[in-house]
């Protein structure tokens, strides 16, 4: 996959991307990633890429020329199949583990980074495919974003990750919150890892996993399981999981 990345800060991209698995990523060809600066495609000798906003008002708006002529340099450097251009603002649609999913199987992502008040309203009606926030806040600009993004998405493309087998049981992956994971010590400061996993039971662990993760998305975050088609087995532990509370909050 190809990342190009928009962004008036190119050294802000220097450390995520050096390091770890995107590091890795990069290094093996899974992933390439360009940054290109708006700043460099400005008209005037000042370099100029916000402006005041038309009808007044507080902060500058990041201009539109720059952004078209950025993307359109990025464009023309390879054509690819298939591409999203997409805006990171804070007035997005929500990155999701399913965004995550759907944008991992472009050939090429066009991420930009706005700033300042925002961006030309002409730049998200002309210029990019979508819009994307990464969550209920407001940061200083685009830049965190595209790198949660860039994170976010390369892990799901084949052969980043080091197991294959490490993506489906994230949190989120299947729409419930991970289960809690020990290693050793066995026994650390008196806290002990439950016995089930040291059992050896392979069904009866999985069957702990399953429920300790309907239990921590019940706890944290409860409206991931409204609306959602519960399995015959899910049911039953959601069932006992409630049962137990209930037990709990009677015996405390
Ligand atoms: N720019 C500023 N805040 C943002 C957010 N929450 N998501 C995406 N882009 C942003």
């Amino acid at each position: 996959m190809r990342v190009d990345i928009i962004s008036l800060f190119p050294e802000m991209f220097d450390g995520p991307f050096g390091h770890s698995i995107i590091k890795r990523a990069k290094d093996a060809e899974l992933l390439s990633i360009g940054i290109t600066n708006p700043r460099d495609f400005a008209f005037d000798k000042h370099k100029i890429v916000d402006d005041y906003p038309f009808g007044g008002g507080a902060g500058m708006v990041m201009k539109p020329e720059p952004l078209f002529r950025a993307v359109a340099y990025v464009t023309e450097q390879k054509s690819f199949l298939r591409r999203r251009i997409v805006l990171l603002c804070p007035g997005g649609t929500a990155l999701t583990q399913d965004k995550v999913k759907e944008l991992a199987a472009y050939e090429q992502l066009i991420l930009l980074c706005g700033h300042y008040e925002g961006v030309d309203e002409r730049v998200r009606t002309h210029l990019v495919d979508e819009v994307v926030s990464i969550g209920d806040y407001v940061l200083t600009g685009g830049e965190l974003p595209a790198m949660v993004l860039t994170d976010a998405v390369a892990r799901m493309l084949p052969g980043v990750l080091g197991s294959s087998s490490s993506a489906p049981h994230d949190s989120f992956y299947e729409g419930l919150l991970e289960h809690p994971q020990y290693t050793r010590p066995r026994e650390f400061e008196g806290l002990e890892v439950p016995e089930v996993l040291v059992s050896g039971d392979h069904a009866k662990i999985d069957r702990w996993r399953r429920k300790q993760s309907l239990k921590n998305t019940l706890e944290r975050r409860p409206d991931l399981l409204a609306g959602r088609e519960l399995s015959k087995e899910d049911a039953k532990l959601l069932t006992e999981i409630k049962a137990e509370r209930q037990a709990d909050v009677s015996g405390s």
